[in-house]
């Protein structure tokens, strides 16, 4: 496969996760506009065609439920015997409001989706992306992790069921927080293993888009958008993160303005208790406990880089 200048993000081998709707959707056609090589890695098959067929170019779908270890697992099986790299992981699928639900794997579905999934899929890539060039692997989050003072443990694989709304905005609050505390532990711990691989996180303010399906008035809001941005404009901050060549991994990427809801890309700093090591530690153990895998067993793998 013909290499491209190292500086450019032209021909790069993109997976966008949940690219069939609102951000996802927007990010993908953007990145393929601009002659990338785009992979819409989407739950259900006629939407993730749909989306295809409208995007065009160069997509391609490939089945993927980052709420299902097992349905990962197979898609990285597919995705690494089609492509020789990939260069950037867009975790991007995501829901909100969710009813209360286990997935296959027992797991509370809201933190499978937002977080486990993210987490998972990242490391199982991390081969494919140590062979790309300039690889980074982009997480979404949200301005929700900002509205979390401390972190209530009971809330990462929770166990209890999850019905008021009290509780589902919790869990999209921490899952949104782990998301980001994981984005910025996974690029200390590339840096340490001199991977060459980058990880940023980014939020895209409040945008309209198909979030709100699982609750009446998070649909209007979602759907109407009074004083929200476009889906469009929300992916702005993912294709900054994506395709931005002075960013160094590590980075919170925001808006610009002061409530963060509206505006153009720029770094900005994280909820405070993302900076703080030892609880991104103490995250990053309870994850691996719960997944079975780390960056140490992939480092028994000698890859070359
Ligand atoms: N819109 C906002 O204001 C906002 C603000 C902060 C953060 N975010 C984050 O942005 C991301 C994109 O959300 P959005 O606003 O664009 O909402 P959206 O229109 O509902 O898009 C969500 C996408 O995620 C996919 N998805 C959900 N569960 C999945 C799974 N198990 N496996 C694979 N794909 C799955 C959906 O696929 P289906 O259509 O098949 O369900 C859809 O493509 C989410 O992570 C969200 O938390 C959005």
């Amino acid at each position: 496969m013909k290499k491209s200048n190292s500086n450019s993000i032209k021909e790069k081998i993109v997976v966008v996760t949940g690219s069939n709707s609102g951000i996802g959707y927007e990010t993908a056609m953007k990145l393929a506009k601009e002659g990338n090589k785009v992979i819409l890695a989407c739950r259900n098959p006629e939407s993730g065609e749909n989306a295809v067929k409208n995007i065009g170019k160069k997509t391609v779908f490939m089945e993927l439920d980052v709420g299902s270890i097992k349905s990962i697992d197979k898609f990285i099986e597919n995705f690494q015997d089609r492509y020789p790299r990939l260069d950037i992981l867009i975790n991007n699928a995501g829901v909100m409001l969710h009813p209360p639900q286990k997935t296959e794997d027992g797991t509370e579905v809201t933190f499978a989706i937002n977080y486990l999934g993210y987490f998972y899929l990242s490391l199982k890539l991390i081969p494919s992306l140590i062979k790309g060039i300039n690889s980074k692997i982009v997480n979404v989050s949200s301005i929700s992790s900002y509205h979390l003072n401390g972190i209530d443990w009971e809330y990462f694989d929770p166990q209890q069921k999850l019905s008021s709304l009290k509780k589902k905005i919790k869990i999209y609050e921490h899952t949104n927080l782990f998301r980001l505390m994981f984005s910025i532990e996974l690029d200390k711990k590339l840096k340490e293993m001199d991977a060459p691989i980058k990880s940023i996180a980014c939020h895209p303010g409040v945008a309209k888009s198909n979030l709100g399906r699982y609750s009446l008035l998070a649909k209007i809001a979602y759907t109407i958008g009074i004083g929200m941005a476009s889906a469009k404009e929300g992916a702005r901050p993912i294709i900054y993160a994506a395709t931005d060549s002075n960013l160094k991994g590590g980075e919170f990427i925001g808006l610009d303005t002061k409530n963060q809801h509206k505006g153009f890309p720029k770094v900005v700093e994280p909820n405070p208790i993302a900076n703080n090591s030892k609880t991104r530690s103490m995250l990053w153990k309870k994850t691996t406990a719960k997944c079975g895998i780390d960056l140490k067993n992939l480092k028994s793998l000698n890859l070359k880089y």
